[in-house]
């Protein structure tokens, strides 16, 4: 049996270089038939427009420029046959009929929209993770994609930011396996299968940690918190297999991502292995001069030697490259790898054999918007929301009785995707309203708008930059407020729909007031005013400061932006069809104040009373706690889980040894239910400052009503090493502390030493 295996793998292991050496002998080849003006070419990507732009310019003379041999690759063009023009005109036009990468941003669903991203990592399920991104690529390749801009995998742990919303929150060990997850399934194990389709992981790097928490803003940070707990998703995504990367619009030490050749060469490369291309951000390239990094032949030239293979509309590698070539300040060889590496993607993409290869009009029809398609989304969103609260345990409610259906979001279609789903139609989205109706027949349910989502003009004019997701109402605020109190006085329960606007979070959407809009809050006051049960269903791209809410008896249930299926899937969990099993990947804090706040900070020198009381000359603040309102891990449930005996595999182990930590959980309550445990680790003694405690393991179960089970996480040797001051991967010998439990501030724990 195990010599089977071997002879098993040793097969594989020569098909595959039998493979790689045919790709390199093929792709050396058609480097040797190119002239420089072609390898050049290959080295631009442009969107002709007519789709979603996501940046100030857009591509001309798309056409001439593919017969000319300008172009590598294309985005913002989908569909089988207009993919197909493309093509022919690459194929059968350009002198090598070399054909195109078909990149699309296909960040939570391609027409299927799913949970944005924040909402799936809340689900805690790499197995649905994964299915979704699977999901993705057999749709996005159906319409002749074969490059997604995804996953994006940076850190974030500032909720002004308004991409927090397109990751998967602060941390890096769970943001590490979604990345993996999302490669694998994007991927496949073979790119030129047709429902597969090449990932690039984005933003590389650091983007997630703008100063201010404002988008495209400057980043500076040492290179111990970025090795420790910036990095390991970038690299995770890496290690799974990712074909390529595209840097990021901010600085990192000082030089812009695009032409920073430390960290796209010596860290991309050198260090981690990167074998697949580069690709900028939307004119990256190009911004390094409003940066300060010189003219555009320059920031050129610079991203280049960097270690940049591929433009990304800017064109400054198609209008300088060669002037710098025949100037000595790039060589053909840094052009000919560039060009290598996009050329190797696509023999990987089977362009090569067939470049009409994803452009099945068939397939299409078929495969994009498949009812189980539409089927995974529903569950994906009901394992993305979290139940932040359950005043009196009103929730699940009943399929009967009178509901008041209220507030902006509630009978909003427009508004239900999320940010960052252009290749998503918000008309094919069920609405609360409708969802509500489908799922609770049996219950009478009414609708009032009850409030606008903002009533401030100037911030609707900004949210709605792309698209009207904000509708002022022509009524007064009065009269709407009216209407929804009437109704509620008239039901046995209200269901206001508050938060967020979609385009409230995301691409340069950052906010310095995270709070629910004042309209809305008013709405909120008025309707526990009724004195009748009322249960907040809350949507956003971001954590929110909600004390006030959360201080009010109400039930409240997190939704983020929940996709196509939006309504059927929270009316799946109001009504108790899935009893909710969501955690939140980020911190939620009190204030705007609090942050940077997240569950892995370091301890201090002076750390601050356990008691949460102020004390002089320890790290406090003089008008709010340390603690967040909402900690990372967070989430309830329709019935109660009791953790106990927790126990360790050894007291003691040696470098090199694993350790396992066993607990049992019982589902106290009166329903079935799953269940997130999760393991943190604190290393008590160390070279470097270790932060408070890191989550290091989960599990996600699933418990019926009496039902008990012991789970068992497994720590590796890798799981107790940190990045030293040389940036080594080192365990270093002492007490651990391990902590099991429902969220971040799990206190069953047990100590073990290392040797
Ligand atoms: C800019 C965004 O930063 C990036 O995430 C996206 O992939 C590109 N535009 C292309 O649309």
């Amino acid at each position: 049996m195990h010599n089977k295996k071997i002879v098993l793998a040793l097969m594989a292991l020569s098909f595959w270089s039998a493979q790689a050496q045919k790709r390199i002998q093929e792709v050396e080849v058609l480097l040797n038939k190119m002239t420089i003006e072609e390898k050049i070419g290959q080295l631009n990507l442009l969107t002709p427009g007519g789709g979603v732009a996501t940046g100030e310019v857009v591509s001309k003379d798309v056409e001439s420029k593919i017969k000319n041999g300008q172009v590598g690759g294309l985005f913002g063009v989908s569909g089988p046959e207009k993919v197909r023009i493309a093509q022919e005109i690459a194929v059968n036009n350009s002198r090598l009929g070399i054909p195109l990468l078909i990149g699309s941003d296909v960040i939570h669903g391609y027409k299927t929209t799913y949970p944005i991203p924040l909402g799936l990592s809340s689900s805690w399920d790499m197995e649905l993770v994964k299915q979704a991104a699977q999901m993705a690529a057999k749709e996005a390749t159906a319409d002749g994609i074969n490059w997604n801009f995804s996953p994006m995998v940076d850190i974030a742990r500032d909720p002004r930011w308004g991409r927090i919303s397109e990751g998967a929150g602060e941390d890096p060990y769970l943001g590490s396996k979604i990345a993996e997850a999302m490669v694998k399934g994007y991927q496949g194990d073979d790119l030129s299968a047709t429902h597969t389709m090449l990932a690039c992981v984005k933003h590389f790097a650091l983007y997630g940690a703008s100063e201010a928490g404002r988008d495209y803003h400057t980043v500076d940070m040492s290179k111990i918190k970025m090795f420790n707990q910036y990095l390991p998703p970038y690299e995770a995504a890496i290690r799974a297999g990712a074909a390529s990367v595209m840097s990021s619009f901010n600085d990192v030490d000082g030089v812009p991502a695009s032409g920073n050749s430390w960290l796209l060469t010596d860290l991309l490369r050198d260090r981690w292995g990167f074998g697949g291309f580069v690709v900028s951000d939307y004119t990256s390239v190009n911004e390094m001069i409003a940066h300060g990094l010189g003219d555009l032949q320059a920031v050129s030239a610079l991203a280049l030697k960097a270690g940049l293979d591929m433009d990304m509309v800017g064109e400054g590698f198609q209008t300088t490259l060669k002037k710098s070539l025949d100037q000595g300040k790039v060589t053909e060889t840094d052009i000919t790898n560039a060009c290598r590496r996009v050329l190797e993607a696509k023999y990987l993409s089977g362009l090569f054999d067939d470049p009409y290869r994803y452009l099945d009009p068939q397939r299409a029809k078929k495969d994009i918007l498949a009812e189980d398609n539409r089927a995974l989304a529903r569950k994906l969103a009901t394992h993305s929301f979290v139940l932040l609260k359950n005043h009196n345990n009103i929730l699940p409610l009943k399929k009967a009785g009178k509901i008041a259906l209220v507030g902006p979001l509630a009978d909003s279609r427009e508004n239900m995707l999320g940010t960052w789903a252009p290749t998503g139609d918000f008309n094919l989205a069920v609405t609360i309203l409708e969802g509500f109706k489908n799922v609770g027949a049996g219950a009478i349910i009414q609708f009032a708008k009850g409030a606008n989502i903002s009533d401030d003009t100037d911030f609707a004019k900004n949210v709605n930059a792309l698209g009207e997701r904000i509708v002022i109402d022509e009524r007064s605020s009065e009269t709407m407020l009216k209407e929804a109190v009437d109704l509620t006085n008239t039901s046995d329960v209200v269901v206001a729909v508050v938060g967020e606007a979609s385009e409230m979070s995301g691409e340069s959407s950052s906010r310095t007031d995270i709070s629910i809009p004042e309209s809305q809050k008013r709405l909120i006051r008025a309707l526990v005013d009724t004195g009748k049960p009322v249960v907040l269903v809350l949507m956003s791209g971001r954590p929110l400061t909600i004390s006030e809410e959360l201080d009010m008896p109400v039930s409240i249930l997190q939704v983020w932006h929940p996709g196509v299926e939006a309504g059927n899937a929270i009316a799946d969990v109001v009504f108790g069809d899935y009893n909710p099993s969501g955690k939140l990947t980020a911190t939620w804090p009190i204030n705007v104040g609090q942050i940077p706040i997240y569950h892995s900070a370091k301890v201090t020198g002076r750390p601050a009373p356990e008691s949460g009381e102020f004390q002089k000359f320890r790290s406090n603040y003089l008008d709010a706690p340390n603690t967040p309102l909402l900690p990372f891990g967070y989430g309830l449930s329709y019935t109660t889980f009791e953790y106990s005996d927790l126990r360790l595999s050894k007291k003691e182990i040696g470098r090199g040894e694993s350790i396992s930590a066993t607990v049992t959980v019982k589902n106290t309550g009166d329903h079935t239910g799953e269940e997130v445990v999760q393991l943190y680790l604190r290393d008590m003694v160390r070279s470097i400052t270790p932060p408070k405690r890191q989550l290091k393991g989960f599990q996600k179960i699933k418990l019926k009503k009496g039902e008990r089970k012991e789970v068992t996480i497994t720590l590796t040797p890798d799981d107790l090493k940190f990045y030293d001051a040389q940036l080594e991967f080192v365990s270093e010998p002492g007490e651990f502390k391990i902590f099991v439990g429902t969220d971040s501030n799990a206190d069953l724990s047990e100590s073990f030493i290392l040797r």
